[in-house]
């Protein structure tokens, strides 16, 4: 048995996004949003489900704040739709929408919860998409100005702020393969807006800066980890090309100003041509306080030509794996960390998404959710031997504080600590709820 014991400051949290959670999607005169579309055509998500109601967080927010209260967190991260502040993308402010959040926030800061906002979890309003979405450059000057009226209506309340969750997702899974809203499936789109998304991110932290909003403001990436069969000079290329794509396919431009050159060949040599305007980088290469980053699960892979995008097979293990079939692999977390703290030294780092999908159901008004548990201590323990490498960790964030809205898998794949019924939208804290709250009043766990 080992004592796992986290740094006196650490700040505990638990994450959500809008579209996943809140439901009311015809109130307070919201606007349409990609995955109101995308969720409506038939075929993309299972069940053709859709975020109509989800959890009804936008009525139920008090009693959700009593659930992460009990909790013991001191931070949750919440996500702004867009169209609920600029129904049609751009223009006129949708007061009501301002007035949700600043009860939710309100909320929080009452029962001491700190309020951490990302900007876009991927709410796109519909009527920028049908002007070519994050494809036009129209798109950045229209989140930039979301962002500036963000900031300005909720600076002092909020004090860490997100511009974009998951570039990767919202480029590459939504426009190469296409899983997600819009559901495009071209390479060079999603490679260009890619992109765009970094020269969105930069012009906003300019915008932040600018106004002297009083806070931090990061990004937050979602990474993997490919871990080599072999040492071959082929599996190590191709796993490295891998994990570059989620991160320093993002980051190196954040932090040095300039894309990986050996993806920029690789994507040269799939014919993609990236179209990078004068002065792009600069604006991308602004300084940032933290970066958020979201781990969930990596594998051992090597290198198969045409086997995927970027030439690699995952290699078949016996892998314990979570609901969703995703490999429990605590390993790559801990090696993600250090490579972060490798490539960019000690910027602070928050673990905004950690969790897994585990679909038990209530039984005698119990989730006996034991695979949770295992995966929670086991990445906790990863990220506490990446604290003890000298990783500048500043706090753990567990995706997720309720069941809600899994995209394209609908309501089929539980990712939370308190189970939610669909039908009745009771809420029922998981034995994982526990363990956690625990975990977080003492700062420690055993990991037997
Ligand atoms: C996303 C969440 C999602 C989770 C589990 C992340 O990619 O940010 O919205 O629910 O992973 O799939």
């Amino acid at each position: 048995m080992t004592i796992i014991e986290f740094p006196k400051d650490m700040k505990w949290g638990a994450a959500t996004a809008s579209y996943q959670i809140e439901g009311a999607v015809n109130e307070g005169g919201r606007g349409v949003s990609i995955w109101d579309t995308f969720s409506k055509t038939p075929g993309n998500v299972v069940n053709g489900d859709n975020g109509d109601v989800a959890c009804d967080s936008y009525h139920r927010y008090k009693e959700d704040v009593q659930i992460m209260k009990e909790l013991g967190i001191k931070v949750y991260r919440f996500s702004v739709a867009w169209p609920r502040i600029f129904p049609n993308g751009t223009g006129e402010v949708n007061k009501e929408g301002l007035e949700y959040y600043h009860n939710l926030i309100d909320e929080l800061l009452a029962n001491d919860i700190e309020p951490m906002c990302t900007l876009y979890h991927w709410d796109l309003p519909q009527i920028l998409q049908d002007k070519g979405g994050w494809g036009n450059r129209e798109t950045i000057d229209a989140f930039v100005a979301y962002a500036e009226v963000m900031f300005k209506e909720f600076s002092g309340k909020i004090k860490q702020w997100i511009t974009l969750n998951e570039p990767w997702c919202i480029s590459f899974l939504s426009n190469y393969i296409g899983v997600h809203a819009p559901g495009n499936k071209d390479l060079q789109l999603a490679t260009q807006i890619s992109h765009h998304l970094l020269v969105a991110h930069g012009k906003t932290v300019q915008k932040f800066r600018d106004l002297n909003v009083d806070g931090e403001i990061g990004i937050a990436p979602n990474t993997t980890w490919l871990e080599p069969y072999s040492n071959r000079q082929q599996d190590i290329d191709a796993c490295n090309r891998e994990i570059a794509w989620y991160l320093e396919w993002f980051m190196d431009p954040v932090f040095k100003g300039s894309y990986p050159q050996f993806m920029l060949d690789w994507f040269a040599n799939k014919g993609v041509h990236l179209e990078i305007e004068d002065g792009d980088m600069e604006v991308i290469h602004q300084p940032i306080d933290f970066i958020g980053i979201n781990y969930y699960t990596g594998h051992v892979a090597r290198y198969k030509e045409n086997e995927s995008l970027l030439d690699w097979e995952l290699v078949e293990l016996n892998y314990e794996r979570t609901d969703i079939g995703w490999p429990i692999f605590p390993e790559g977390f801990y090696k993600v960390l250090c490579r972060i703290k490798d490539n960019y030294g000690d910027v602070p780092i928050y673990i905004t998404e950690n969790g897994s999908c585990y679909n038990n159901e209530v039984e005698n008004g119990r989730v006996k959710d034991v695979g949770r548990i295992s995966y929670l201590e086991q990445h906790l323990t990863a990220l506490h031997r990446a604290i003890s490498s000298g990783v500048n960790i500043k706090g753990y964030l567990t995706w997720s504080l309720m069941d809600n809205f899994e995209w394209a898998e609908g309501y089929t794949m539980r990712f939370g600590i308190v189970h939610v019924n669909y039908r009745t939208l009771e809420r029922t804290k998981k034995d994982s709820y526990y363990w956690f709250k625990q975990t977080i009043a003492n700062n420690w766990f055993e990991n037997k």
